[in-house]
Parts: C-alpha cells; sequence; structure tokens
C-alpha cells in the first residue's frame, strides 16, 4: 500500500547525504557466497574490547532497571584524571557522532558558516547542514596535509566553528601542534575550534598534539574522542569532549539527559583503565601498519603514511574495480569515492592475519 499523506519534512534534508557505513560482513557474505569476510572498512579495534569492560558489562546487568547517570559523573572523573582536567571540563556522549551533532545544535544558527577540512570526516558536514549553516569547505594540500593559510582565508565574521581533525579520516594525516596553536592565537575568539582526535592514540609523531594542553590554557577549542577506536567499544557508542567549562555547559544544554547508557558508561570506566589492552592495540596499528606500507610499496602501490589505524590507498583509474572485486574475495574497504578520491580506498589496519589476507587479494587483483 502506498502512503497517504502529504506530510513535507524539512527542506534541508534534500541536501544531506546520510552517512554511509560501509557493507556488512553478512551482506558481503550473502551476496558472494562467501564464509570468511574479513572487515577492514571502519577502523575498529581488530583485537575486540578490553577483557575489563566485558567483565564491567556483565556485572552491571543486574541494575539495568535503573536509569544511567544523566552525568556520567563516575566515568567523567575517571577521564578528568586520564586527561588532566577537571570533570567540569567534560561531556560524555552516545559516541563521538552525538557529540558533533549536539556541537551544531548548541552553536549553529541558520546561515551561520562551519569551515571543514575536505576531504574529511562527513559528519560535520552533516551537522552544520542539519542547522541551516553554510558548509566552506577547505581542500587538504595535494600530500593531503593541513593548508593552515587557507584555513584561515575561509573564517568570516559569520564563521561559529572551524573542524580539524587529527589524524585526519580518510587521509591518516595530522595537524601538527605548531599549527595548532598558529590557528587559535589567529582566530577570533568567538570561533571554536572543534579539533576530532577520535584516532589521537595511534600517532608515532612528536610534533602531534590531540589538543588537550590547549584547553588547559583557556583556548575556545573542544576536543572529540572516543571510545571506539583504541578502546574496541564501537558498538556499545561511549565519546567524549573536553572544552573550557562555558563551551561544556552550553553542549549539556542541548543533550538528552539520558544519553549514554549504563552499560556504556562501566564498559568505558573499565577500558580506559586496561592500560594492557591499550597498549597491546597501539602496537599491534603501529606494527602492522609499518607492514602494510612495505607491502604496498612491493605491489608499486602509493600511499599515504598515516598516524592512525588506516591506510590511505591509491589504485589509480582502476579503483573502483579493485575494490569491487576485493569484495568478491572476501575483503571489505572503503572506497575513495565517498570522500571525492575515486582513485582511492582507505583500509583499516587489521590482525596480522587479515592485512596479509588483504595483500594478497591486492596482488591477485593487480
Ligand atoms: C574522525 C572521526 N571522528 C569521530 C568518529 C565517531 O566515532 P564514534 O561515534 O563511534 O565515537 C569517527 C568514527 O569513525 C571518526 O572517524
Amino acid at each position: 500500500m502506498s502512503d497517504n499523506n502529504e506530510v513535507q519534512a524539512r527542506k534541508v534534508l534534500q541536501e544531506m547525504t546520510p552517512y554511509s557505513p560501509g557493507k556488512p560482513i553478512w551482506e558481503v557474505q550473502r551476496e558472494w557466497g562467501l564464509k570468511e569476510v574479513i572487515k577492514l572498512a571502519s577502523n575498529e579495534n581488530p583485537l575486540g574490547p578490553s577483557p575489563k569492560a566485558i567483565e564491567a558489562i556483565t556485572q552491571a546487568l543486574p541494575e539495568l532497571h535503573r536509569y544511567p547517570d544523566a552525568d556520567a559523573s563516575k566515568l567523567k572523573q575517571v577521564i578528568a584524571e586520564a586527561y588532566e582536567v577537571e570533570a567540569k571540563q567534560l561531556i560524555v556522549t552516545n559516541g563521538g557522532d552525538e557529540l558533533i551533532t549536539l556541537v551544531s545544535e548548541a552553536f549553529l544558527d541558520a546561515s551561520d558558516e562551519v569551515v571543514v577540512p575536505d576531504p574529511s570526516f562527513s559528519e560535520y558536514r552533516f551537522g552544520a547542514l542539519l542547522m541551516g549553516a553554510v558548509v566552506k569547505n577547505v581542500p587538504l594540500k595535494s600530500d593531503f596535509s593541513y593548508d593552515v593559510e587557507a584555513i584561515l582565508a575561509a573564517v568570516t565574521n559569520r564563521t561559529k566553528l572551524v573542524y580539524l581533525c587529527s589524524p585526519n579520516n580518510p587521509t591518516g594525516t595530522i595537524l601538527t601542534k605548531a599549527e595548532l596553536e598558529y590557528i587559535l592565537d589567529a582566530l577570533p575568539k568567538r570561533v571554536l575550534v572543534v579539533l576530532d582526535a577520535a584516532y589521537s592514540h595511534y600517532t608515532t609523531s612528536t610534533e602531534y598534539t590531540n589538543g588537550v594542553e590547549f584547553v588547559r590554557k583557556g583556548y575556545p577549542i573542544l576536543v572529540i574522542q572516543t571510545f571506539s577506536k583504541i578502546f574496541g567499544l564501537a558498538g556499545i557508542r561511549v565519546g567524549f569532549g573536553i572544552a573550557p567549562e562555558g563551551i561544556i555547559q552550553s553542549i549539556v544544554q542541548v543533550k538528552e539527559p539520558f544519553n549514554v547508557n549504563t552499560l556504556a558508561q562501566v564498559a568505558a570506566m573499565a577500558a580506559i583503565g586496561d592500560h594492557e589492552h591499550v597498549n597491546q592495540s597501539s602496537q599491534l596499528v603501529k606494527a602492522e601498519r609499518l607492514r602494510l606500507y612495505d607491502s604496498l610499496r612491493l605491489l608499486g602501490l602509493g600511499y599515504t603514511e598515516s598516524m592512525s589505524n588506516f591506510i590511505l590507498v591509491e589504485l589509480g583509474l582502476e579503483a573502483k574495480s579493485i575494490y569491487e572485486r576485493l569484495m568478491t574475495k572476501g575483503v571489505i574497504v572503503r572506497y575513495g569515492q565517498i570522500w571525492g578520491l575515486p582513485q582511492h580506498v582507505r583500509v583499516s589496519v587489521g590482525l596480522p592475519a587479515d592485512n596479509d589476507r588483504f595483500i594478497k587479494a591486492l596482488q591477485e587483483i593487480i
């Protein structure tokens, strides 16, 4: 039966492309009749969640008839200690994604402007468009490093937010501490810099900053962090933001009271204290990243050196067909078209055997 109504959604929805999460394992298994499929497409932690988080979730189950702590106060205390900030400089959210939406809701009026690096994480644009704001894309340089002067040049008296993603998804490149400081000092104090440091734990560069030191210094900056990557908790949805107290208060005003469920809160608390799991996870990525570079080089393929748990690989004009053929061999990666990079794919760093399988499949195809 066809719908019988004339209900109109907001006009802005017509301009908004929904987030494309990439194909799930089960779909590729069904489509190609494959048993063994590996997903190297969502930058998840291949080691799984911290065992301590699983234990904490199990222990919290009998209390599920209670509402969660609306303020996530225990978790905030643990995060505050780990990041050497005050609890009132923190907000805990349903993943980093929710924080991006909340920031958009808290700070953007229609026709305000938002500066967004390009290519980068799609949710910045989504949040801005949702509020009727105007997105000013600033291309990265040809080597995918940040073009600091171009970012500053894009700022007008309507600019409310400047997004910076470091390490940047999908390129793996970083904004250096010196560059961030330069930007913060050059910008008017009414502009909020949102530094998305979702992948900060995978960096090895001494020039990197996760931005928290600038929060401590009182700059108008919000740092986004997530439990979905190094902490291996993507499925339970927890992220957090670190910013000066006044900025946090504005964001808290628009959040729904029980945005982070009880299991997510206890899991995150356990995961942040599981240093062994965090260390293993970062060591794995750092070692495998290098091994993947070697293999890609042997195959004669270009790639961008990454400070993250994924690598942007240049496959040339055949990229789309290689991406599709990888899928028929049970290897899911992300095709670059969504970022306007039709000659690239982004591959998440997996377990050694998964990375070997990716390289072997790639070798067979090309
Ligand atoms: C750059 C970046 N920021 C934020 C997120 C959001 O992560 P989550 O909502 O799972 O916390 C992601 C997820 O892929 C990301 O790549």
